[in-house]
């Protein structure tokens, strides 16, 4: 049973406004964000990065919302811990949503904490409903302390965990429509998942649910040791800008972010990026 502020927020998600093609904001490049503000139309900030942060850090916060439209993109909340949320860190997190009221908020489908023990990385859930069942108690923990909407990530994960009851397209629908969550779709985790564990982007790509997409992260990666990376240091590949293109085709998108936290490359062909994605969603008809 989902519960009413969990539906009222999946509406506000879907009615939100398109925010267009933007950025996930780096301090290294602020300079160069401002004296192209024009060329950027929304900003993504990593939520984490602001709690017990200092006066000059809040400062810089309060400074991008006011020139850019700003979603929250969170690290650590680990959503699918059977254990539940962590109360001090979505206290943390809620303080930051009342001051920056995003549109919309996101975290990824994973966990990143077990028996009390935080273990580091973004961790792949098994695709069971036992599974589902945490993450829709958890999310509906969540949002009776935040109640501007959700959106769930999928991540990469290169071991596919033993017991699966579902493959991921399957898993993430029923974890949308278990937690009303509108998704986060990382067309470069898609993409990394079906190369790494060698699944057929074609012949699953309708079974995902297009239906909940809010927002597109996407980003470049890099090859080690025969295993593709989601390591957000290189240009975006051209085959996830094919990926990207069917996409937006494919379904309706509120937003689209540039992930780039390596490698820093001159300011200019970062905002070719951000071009570049802005002109498929106007071939398409999905902004401006
Ligand atoms: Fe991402």
């Amino acid at each position: 049973m989902i519960a009413a502020a969990v539906v009222a927020a999946v509406a506000a998600a879907t009615e939100a406004p398109v925010l267009g093609s933007g950025i996930g904001y780096r301090p290294a490049f602020r300079a160069d964000l401002f004296a192209n503000r024009s060329r950027v139309d929304c900003l993504e900030v990593i939520a984490d990065h602001y709690f017990d942060a200092s006066p000059e850090k809040i400062a810089e916060l309060d400074l991008l919302r006011a020139h850019f439209p700003i979603v929250a993109h969170g690290l650590d909340l680990s959503i699918g811990s059977a254990e539940g949320i962590d109360c001090a860190y979505l206290e943390k997190f809620a303080r930051l949503i009342e001051r920056l009221e995003p549109p919309w908020w996101s975290e990824h489908l994973c966990f990143t904490r077990a028996g009390g023990v935080d273990i580091g990385h973004l961790a792949a859930l098994p695709y069971t409903r036992e599974a589902i069942d945490v993450v829709a108690r958890n999310v509906e923990t969540v949002q009776k302390r935040i109640s501007a909407p959700l959106i769930l990530e999928n991540i990469t994960t290169v071991v596919r965990v033993p017991g699966a009851e579902m493959d991921e397209p399957e898993f993430l629908s029923r974890v949308l429509e278990a937690t009303g969550c509108g998704w986060l779709c990382d067309v470069a985790n898609l993409y990394t998942n079906a190369v790494n564990q060698n699944i057929d982007l074609d012949a699953t790509f309708e079974r995902w649910p297009w239906n909940r997409l809010v927002q597109i992260h996407y980003a470049g990666g890099r090859w080690r040791d025969g295993v593709l990376i989601d390591s957000h240091d290189s240009p975006t590949s051209e085959a996830v800008w094919a990926l990207y293109d069917r996409v937006i085709a494919r379904a309706p998108v509120k937003g689209v972010i540039l992930e780039r936290d390596e490698r820093l490359p001159r300011f200019a062909e970062l905002l070719d990026e951000v071009a570049h994605a802005r002109a498929t969603l106007r071939e398409c008809g999905r902004w401006g």
